[in-house]
């Protein structure tokens, strides 16, 4: 019998919008239901890729590198890590993906979508996450979570404009793909999150093991 792929997901959000807390949880709560499951990051994921993280994190470069460096990383962590995750029927659960490129380097930086939209085409024509949960505050809320945190890296230093700009263009993803994603007010008690977020995840299990493609509608 034809193995069902495994599905794939995506969690985005502006620094501060909290989703680092979810997604170890999140992972455990597709293990519990069953479910092979990998986790990783973007930029990074790979050996090659963590060492372009270190680089886009610290070094300052010019915008159109920075984007090509989020797709370099992005290409060898679909061929080596993602794609073979799931053709073998395993999950991959992935903090941040190109979503976030559209959101910092379309919207945040100002570069806009159509450059983004060409490299997306090359990298990866044939792949999309089957779900992708948007966490999201209002600015001032993940302002003052980074203003809490440890050193702030290249991008968590920009301004209030640049996160503005950041989260209009997620917002923006939001619209033009709203089958894909499913917003998460990440203002409420984080046990509140947790458990509609546990919910939408027993439907996604459901619904993605129902369809004989594999896929969600
Ligand atoms: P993280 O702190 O959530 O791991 O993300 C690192 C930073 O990288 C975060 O500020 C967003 C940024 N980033 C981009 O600017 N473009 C991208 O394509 C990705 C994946 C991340």
């Amino acid at each position: 019998m034809h193995k069902q792929r495994g599905c794939f997901i995506t969690l985005e959000g502006v620094d501060g919008a909290g989703k680092s807390t979810h997604i170890q949880w999140m992972v455990e709560e597709l293990q519990r239901l069953g479910i092979k499951v990998v986790s990783t990051r973007e930029p990074g994921g790979t050996a090659m890729g963590e060492q372009l993280r270190q680089l886009v994190l610290t070094q300052p470069m010019a915008l159109k590198t920075e984007t090509l460096l989020m797709f370099a990383g992005r290409c060898e962590h679909i061929e080596t890590v993602i794609k073979p995750a799931l053709s073998a029927g395993t999950w991959v659960v992935c903090d941040r993906f190109t979503d976030a490129t559209y959101a910092y380097q379309g919207g945040g930086r100002e570069l806009g979508g159509d450059c983004i939209k060409v490299l997306e085409q090359w990298v990866h024509a044939d792949l999309q996450p089957d779900r992708t949960w948007l966490f999201d505050v209002p600015l001032a809320v993940a302002r003052e979570r980074l203003a809490r945190s440890r050193e702030l890296d290249r991008f968590e230093q920009e301004g209030e404009a640049f996160f503005e700009r950041t989260r209009g263009a997620y917002h923006e993803r939001v619209r033009q793909y709203p089958e894909r994603f499913r917003i998460v007010d990440s203002t409420l008690p984080i046990e509140t999150v947790r458990q509609s977020l546990a919910d939408q995840v027993d439907e996604l299990v459901r619904t993605f093991q129902a369809r004989p493609s594999g896929r969600p509608s």
